[in-house]
């Protein structure tokens, strides 16, 4: 999107929110690329390490952390998609590129993607290895985000990722590999389209409802309901289910084996959970497919998670749960969003 100024054409105005993570990271030997701290450069360093941007777009910085993206917390995205919101109703900002750790970068996507409240490009990116490395992927995987974030082909299509040439959605991308540049994939549903030389290739689009059309509303929001994930494994007992609830959990995702398979002790744990008030939904471990809603489940009262993983129907269980704890409600948000 080119926009009309008084007396020459504008190029976009795309602010870059940085968090830190590898992109910004920082060792002392390229040839060793996992020897290194994350966090380290500064936004405007970013910014100057790729100076082709500034043909693209008017790129000005905001650093609103530097760490690792392992070291998140929910009071971050809250913060995030605040500065984001913020930045998005000021009519000089065509777009906003997040660039961040990859380790939860499917975490803060899918959160934005629920909460941001415009349909202006809001696009996410990392980089695999650190600024240092040979090889280093993050100068072009800033390039083309602050190429898509300054495209017409990303308006409306809520946030979205790049990385490694890949143009994903925030709800299905995931990191699917500990080291490798092309780590992020949507498992089964693919990516939604390519940036090949700055220039982005569209073909699909998610049909789940996000950001303007979401009923999230995070404004004003200090903390979300605190919301456990519970590994599944056969013979597991129930004791990891109790201690959530003793802790103060309002829910619990179960990252169960195959179609959200629980071990009997587990279920009965997480049966009393729901009898206590605690939202439990049922994911899978297993990396692709449905859970679908069984009628042990619909009886204790647990939700399906659909092809959410666990980490993002962990995101979705603690925003359902800042509207409602109702069973049946929790499903509709699942079956939607
Ligand atoms: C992190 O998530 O901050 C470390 C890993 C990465 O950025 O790739």
């Amino acid at each position: 999107m080119r926009c009309n100024g008084s007396s020459e054409e504008r190029l976009p105005a795309i602010k870059l929110v940085a968090l830190g993570g590898t992109i910004a990271g920082k060792g002392a030997d390229p040839t060793r690329p996992t020897q290194y701290e994350p966090g380290v450069l500064g936004v405007d360093s970013l910014i100057a390490a790729v100076p082709e941007i500034g043909k693209l777009a008017r790129v000005s910085g905001v650093q609103l952390a530097n760490m690792p993206s392992y070291a998140m917390t929910e009071a971050d995205w809250l913060r995030l998609a605040s500065v984001v919101n913020g930045l998005l109703s000021d009519s000089d900002c065509d777009g906003v590129v997040v660039a961040q750790g990859t380790d939860t970068l499917e975490e803060t996507a899918y959160f934005l993607h629920l909460t941001v409240k415009s349909e202006k490009p809001v696009v996410l990116v990392g980089a695999m290895r650190p600024a240092t490395a040979m090889s280093a992927d993050g100068p072009l995987n800033l390039y083309n985000a602050v190429a898509l974030a300054a495209s017409r082909a990303a308006y409306g299509q809520g946030v979205l990722l790049v990385m490694n040439d890949r143009i994903g959605s925030a709800r299905d991308t995931v990191k699917t590999n500990t080291t490798a540049v092309d780590a992020f994939r949507a498992p089964e549903l693919g990516c939604l389209g390519y940036m090949t030389d700055g220039q982005p290739f569209l073909y699909y689009a998610s049909t789940r409802l996000h950001t303007s059309r979401t009923e999230f509303d995070t404004a004003g929001l200090t903390a979300l309901p605190r919301v456990e994930i519970l590994y599944g494994y056969g013979g597991s007992g129930r004791d990891l289910a109790d201690a959530a609830v003793q802790a103060g959990a309002r829910g619990i995702v179960h990252a169960g084996m195959g179609n959200g398979g629980m071990a009997p002790a587990m279920r009965e744990g997480l049966a009393d959970a729901r009898r206590q008030g605690v939202a439990v939904v049922s994911a899978s471990h297993a990396g692709s497919g449905l859970v679908t809603a069984k009628e042990a489940d619909l009886r204790d009262g647990f939700a399906a998670s659909g092809n959410l993983p666990p980490r993002k129907a962990r995101i979705l269980l603690m925003l359902a749960l800042t509207v409602t704890n109702r069973p049946e409600e929790i499903q509709r948000m699942f079956d939607l969003y």
